[in-house]
This record gives structure tokens, sequence and C-alpha cells, in this order.
């Protein structure tokens, strides 16, 4: 049984959360990251331009063609975008809609969830863990399991009222999309397309929206601080706000929106099952000066109690197995254990290997 956070143990969430009005008007300290830290446009690479993966031929005779592109993605970086991806630009648009209702509604209506506990499954935060975090990220987002819908559409958010009906459509799209996408992968690492579905147990795929407020000094701050995202695959819809970047090479890129585009990235699981051959990107969201930005990631991975270590297939003498195995949940308490670090958990399983 899911439960939800209350209010009454939250008394000042209102005074908490960035889209109450009044937090994103100045850059209080606690957002102000130190000077070696800051995202330094100057440094913002314009000119690369990451894969973008046309999916139209994936169930055809081309297939092969298509999941070596998203091969060499995976192994590159772990980031590429998608189009022809078969969820209907109907249904991103009714989300993207809806999620800004639901962050533009009035804060009372939001606050109900407000929870402070990262393992708390429904809930609505702020930055990334507050009670981890050295520096805020300027950030509220929503998030909550879906998948399956039924099971857990009734832990929705009650407001807007079209909220549960419209986020269902959009995740029973995102989940045959994800199904798509791991049968690729799965063939990518040279296996059968149910690998990585089977592997993951009963999967979890969590819905969630980021709610980035203008900001008078997007020097300062960061919408999220870089890191890589801890479970399997993530499938964001950026809408048209640019903000996301991805570190390639050392340096940092900026993603411009491609409408109607999911942008891939993979995350630290399948760096460690694939034996460190694909990528788990390193990413960061900035600020926006004059426009809020809305983000709609979702996140799959495997359940909490799977063992995921590399696949034997991966591992030979030739290549050694680079990580220990684990159950995930250990992975993700690990995660939620301290603030956003770039990849420093993926290092915690690494195995030394002697020269
Ligand atoms: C995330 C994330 C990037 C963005 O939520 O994990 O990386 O563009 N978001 O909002
Ligand atoms: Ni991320």
């Amino acid at each position: 049984m899911i439960s939800t956070a209350h209010v009454g143990s939250n008394l000042n969430a209102v005074d908490k959360l960035m889209s109450n009005g009044q937090n994103h008007l100045h850059v209080q300290d606690k957002y102000v990251f130190p000077p070696g830290e800051r995202p330094d446009m100057s440094q913002v690479c314009h000119s690369y331009t990451f894969p973008v993966i046309d999916l139209k031929d994936l169930d055809g005779p081309h297939r092969v063609k298509v999941v070596n592109e998203i091969k060499r993605a995976c192994e590159e970086g772990g980031f590429f975008q998608i189009i022809n991806h078969g969820v209907p630009e109907t249904v991103m648009k009714s989300m993207m809609d809806i999620a800004k209702e639901f962050f533009e509604m009035p804060v009372e209506d939001r606050v109900c969830l407000y929870s402070e506990d990262p393992l708390q499954v429904v809930r609505v935060s702020t930055s990334f863990n507050v009670n981890k975090d050295i520096f805020f990220n300027w950030r509220d987002s929503l998030r909550h399991p879906c998948h399956p819908v039924e099971e857990f559409i009734n832990s929705w958010p009650q407001k807007s009222a079209l909220y549960r009906e419209i986020a269902g459509k959009y995740a029973k799209e995102i989940r045959v999309l994800v199904l798509k996408l791991l049968a690729a992968i799965s063939e990518a690492l040279g296996q059968d397309s149910d690998y990585l579905n089977e592997n993951f147990g009963k999967p979890s795929l969590v819905l969630s929206i980021n709610y980035y407020p203008a900001c008078p000094n997007l020097d300062l701050t960061f919408g999220v601080a870089p890191h890589s995202d801890p479970r399997g695959i993530t499938f964001l819809m950026q809408g048209d706000v640019s903000g996301l970047q991805e570190l390639k090479d050392g340096k940092w890129v900026a993603v411009e929106p491609i409408p109607n585009a999911f942008v891939v990235n993979l995350g630290d699981q399948l760096q460690v099952i694939s034996n460190g051959r694909f990528k788990s990107s390193e990413h960061r969201a900035i600020t926006n000066k004059t426009t809020a930005r809305i983000s709609i990631p979702s996140f799959y991975g495997p359940s909490f109690d799977t063992f995921i270590a590399p696949a034997a297939s991966m591992v030979d003498e030739e290549h050694p197995a680079l990580y220990r195995g684990y159950k995930f949940e250990e992975y993700m308490r690990a995660f939620f254990s301290q603030g956003l670090k770039s990849k420093s958990i993926l290092d915690h399983y690494k195995i030394e290997i002697s020269p």
C-alpha cells in the first residue's frame, strides 16, 4: 500500500518549495554553488550534435542497421535522441500541458504530496535530496510509479482534475516505448530481445515532472547538478525550453530540444550489465533567465530485489568483470544516501584490476 506524506508533518513545506511564487525571485545562499562548481557558460559547447536515431525502421528489414546505430550511441556516451518513436504527438503535448498546469496551480494544491524521504514513492519534492544536499538545485519535482497504471493510479495527484487520465495515457505509451528500446538494446548487447526485460524482474517505471522556475542568475546554480541516472534507462521529454547539457569528452554540450523527440539517457545499471561497454551518460540542467522550464523524465529500472552484475556474455578473459554484483536496492540506498555527485556510486562497485 502506498502512502503519501501528510501536510501536518511538513508545516513549512510551502516555504520550501521553489514553485511557491516567491523563492525564485532571488538566489538564496543555499542555491549558490562554490566558484569551481558552477555551470561556467563560457565553456559550454553549442556546436556538437548528438545522434538522433530514427526508429521508423526498427520493426522491418532494416532493424539491424537501427540496432547498430543504438549500439554505437550506447558505447560512445549512452546518450541519444529518438524520433518516430511511436508515442503520439497529442499524448506528449497533453502531458506537457498538464505538467505545466500542475506546477502553475496554487502551491497549496501541490504541497499535500510534499515529502523529504527519497524512498517515498509518490512525492512532490524540491532540489535533489534536501537531507543531503550541500547546495540546492533550482527545481521542484513530482514523481510516482506508473506501471502498471491500474496498480498505482489511485496514488497519483488528484489535482489537476485531468492529471490521472492524461498521465495514465502517457505512461501506457511510454511502457510500449520502453519495451521497444529494451529489446533493441538487448540485441545491441548480443543477447535475445527479451534479455533485459526478463532480467529486470518486475520492473519499476517512475514518471517524473521537473519544474525549474526562471532564475535571476543562471551562472550561480543548477536546475539539476551533474549526475548520471541511477536506474536502467531514462526517456526525457524536454519541451521547447533548452537547459539540458551532456558531458562529452570532458566538455559540457548543450542539447537543443527537437520537437516531439525523446532524449534517451542510459543509466548506471546498463553500464554495469554491459560490463562497461555501454556508458551511463553524465548530464546536468541549467536554469533559464526568463522562462520556467519543464522536463518530464520517465525512469525505467529493475525491481529493488533484482541482482545486478555484468552479463556473462560480456565477461571473458580479455574483458574481466569490472563491477561486483549487488542487489539493486543496495545501489539505490547508496545513491540517495548522498547528494548528487557525478558517477561516484558506480565507482563504489568497481573491481580493482591489477595491471
Ligand atoms: C533528471 C535529469 C534533466 C532535464 O531529472 O534526472 O537529468 O533536462 N533532468 O531536466
Ligand atoms: Ni538525469
